[in-house]
């Protein structure tokens, strides 16, 4: 699919994606914009080799690509200067290489932030009140009429709930649990989240001013603290060397017995394959995953575990935010490509 085919620069979208004002930007300011229609769901290296051709200017990319060396160094004898991840994770592009061969790295933080928190918030709840169990259930048409212990799950409030990860997102997901369902908080992070504390600080006060028990929160000083204590812990690290199976085998059986785990990450933070385990031996343990170490898969057996709820990569799926991604990333490259002047205004 092309659009401004006369345009100066050539920018490649490796996905069609949402909206239309990603494009009308790339338009306006020259650009001839290709989104590749290949019937794929991933792109392999040598697809996106091939798109590149000749003479490309700037590429967005997705996170299920392999960024590379190989990649880099075909976008830049292409002549292209910008690459942007429509991701605000990038642990799939190798930045050093980017560097390398002078194409510059873009990702769309910040559009997805209050859009990821909330998924990390859904599947909080549907851990917690099991309805993906008690939705399969209804369906089976195995519901014979109200009982004091059919699906009894866990109450938010009152507990604790543990952030592993207190940057944008980790530190919205905090105050929605604990302004949403009075959650004390107790999170990690190498730097202090001061805004979040003066949050949920002065959200203890107003609680106590009315009467109601005051929230709490504390600043762990490791993360087994964290795992140790929470009820609900929700998984907000980037994904490097330092955080690869972040929580393992020993981690899991720190955490309380009937305590949820959520991830909205990426996948290898967490060994799936000691979590598997971990949730067969502890049917009271629940985990509200998005995200997967060896996607589109699952580790063999967690799609029998109904102490689990899955869903496939979507934290960020909200119209306004993927339509916001888009944009951003196509403004990323504009920006990267350097030798456009580009009118904010246009974009506001
Ligand atoms: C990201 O942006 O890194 C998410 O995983 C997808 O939105």
């Amino acid at each position: 699919e092309v659009w401004n085919p006369n345009g100066k620069y050539r920018v490649i979208s490796t996905k069609s994606m949402p909206g239309t004002r990603w494009i009308d930007l790339l338009v306006q300011q020259d650009c001839r914009v290709e989104i590749c229609t290949l019937n794929k769901t991933i792109l392999s290296v040598e697809d996106i080799i091939a798109l590149i051709g000749d003479k490309c200017d700037g590429v967005i990319g997705q996170l299920t690509e392999d960024w590379g060396d190989t990649l880099f160094s075909a976008l830049s004898k292409a002549g292209g200067k910008a690459f942007s991840n429509m991701a605000v994770g990038y642990n799939n592009v190798d930045v050093d290489a980017a560097t390398k061969y002078g194409v510059a790295v873009g990702n769309t933080p910040g559009v997805l932030t209050e859009t990821t928190a909330e998924l990390a918030a859904s599947l909080s709840l549907a851990a917690a009140r099991r309805i993906v169990e008690a939705d399969g259930f209804m369906r089976a048409g195995l519901y014979e009429g109200w009982l004091p212990h059919l699906f009894v799950g866990n109450l938010l409030k009152g507990q604790t709930v543990g952030v592993i990860g207190a940057g944008r997102i980790g530190s919205a997901y905090a105050r929605m649990m604990v302004e949403g369902f009075k959650m004390n908080l107790i999170y990690y992070d190498l730097y202090q989240a001061t805004r979040l504390e003066k949050f949920v600080t002065a959200y203890g006060q107003f609680l106590k001013a009315n009467g109601e028990q005051p929230v709490t929160w504390k600043r762990a000083s490791s993360m087994d603290e964290v795992l140790q204590e929470a009820d609900v812990i929700s998984l907000h690290p980037i994904l490097d060397k330092t955080t690869y199976h972040l929580v393992n085998k020993e981690r899991l059986s720190m955490m309380k017995k009937e305590a949820i785990l959520v991830n909205c990450s990426r996948g290898p933070v967490v060994d799936e394959v000691a979590l598997v385990e971990h949730l067969r031996e502890n049917p009271m343990f629940r985990v509200g995953l998005d995200v997967f170490e060896d996607e589109p898969y699952m580790k063999p057996g967690l799609a029998d575990m109904k102490n689990a709820v899955v869903v496939p990569h979507i934290a960020s799926a909200s119209k306004w935010t993927r339509e916001g991604m888009a944009t951003l990333a196509a403004l990323n490259v504009l920006v990267d490509m350097r030798s456009l002047h580009i009118n904010f205004f246009i974009i506001l």
